[in-house]
């Protein structure tokens, strides 16, 4: 089988990229920047701004797993616009996935509205596909959030549910998509914790030794509403197995 992976140097691009390494599938991969140490893969540069590089980057290729994405530069253009063009060479695709994110349809978020999008292009396209939605990913939630206490205190919003779920985690679940084939819109993959992010930052400070303390912020409003009751979690669907905890210790070995 020959596989598209976009996105390559992001986190769950680079994630799947390790776990296809070694594979009997043929992989082609895109990005702007090229990655570094992809000798087992063809790389392609590729822009769903401009346009470029898409045809070439869908030919003679049986799957493609989306994983290009952005969410703060031209996230309109790129999530939909751009979309609607690869999809448009992509039409001979025999499995197109799509990863998406829990809680899209629900958090008034304007790149969530893309999304949103991007799932109805693909759904209502003649393509065969798969769109499985994850939980935010560990690494997410700490560089977001966590990343730096000022004066000592990390402010977060406290009240805010997290189900965060390893990214090489779902790489793994998107490959197994790989092989049972296009499913439509699938259930979704998510974290094996709920929590609040009050709750993580308390856990960070612990396993690390700070001397940081959490300041919890509250803030009126849809979004601080939709995030404090866990439209971005699914507690019937707690699939993965790193915790936020193993996550957190993972970086200390
Ligand atoms: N982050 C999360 O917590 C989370 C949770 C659930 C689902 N997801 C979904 O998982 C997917 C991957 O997310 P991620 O966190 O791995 O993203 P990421 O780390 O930000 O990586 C984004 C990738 O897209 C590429 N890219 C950016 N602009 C581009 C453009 N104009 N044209 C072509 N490629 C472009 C980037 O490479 P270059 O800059 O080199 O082009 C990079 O390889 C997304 O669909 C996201 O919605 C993310």
């Amino acid at each position: 089988m020959r596989i598209l992976v976009t996105g390559s140097t992001g986190h769950l691009g680079s994630a799947l990229l390790n776990q296809l390494k070694g594979s009997k599938n043929e992989v082609k991969i895109t990005s702007r920047k090229k990655p570094k140490g992809i000798e087992h893969f063809e790389w392609i540069y590729s822009d769903l701004f401009s346009g470029e590089g898409l045809e070439e980057a869908a030919k003679d290729v049986d799957v493609i797993i989306h994983s290009a994405t952005s969410p703060n530069k031209h996230s309109k253009v790129v999530e939909v616009t751009g979309f609607n063009v690869f999809l448009k060479r992509a039409q001979h695709i025999k499995h197109f996935i799509y990863p998406s994110i829990v809680g899209i349809d629900k958090i008034p978020i304007k790149y969530y509205k893309h999304k949103l999008e991007a799932e109805i292009l693909l759904k209502n396209s003649s393509i065969p596909h798969t769109i499985v939605r994850s939980t935010q990913f560990h690494h997410f939630i700490d560089d977001l959030f966590l990343s730096r206490a000022v004066l000592n205190r990390y402010f977060v919003p406290g009240n805010f549910k997290c189900q965060s779920v390893d990214v090489n985690e779902f790489a793994n679940h998107l490959l197994g998509i790989v092989d049972k084939g296009p499913q439509g819109k699938i259930e979704d993959f998510g974290g094996p914790d709920i929590g609040t992010l009050k709750e993580m930052a308390d856990l960070k400070i612990k396993i690390n030794n700070e001397n940081n303390k959490v300041l919890s912020i509250s803030l009126p409003g849809k979004l601080f509403k939709a995030f404090s009751n866990g439209e971005n979690t699914n507690f019937s669907r707690k699939m993965g197995r790193i915790t936020f905890e193993g996550y957190l210790r993972s970086k200390i070995t």
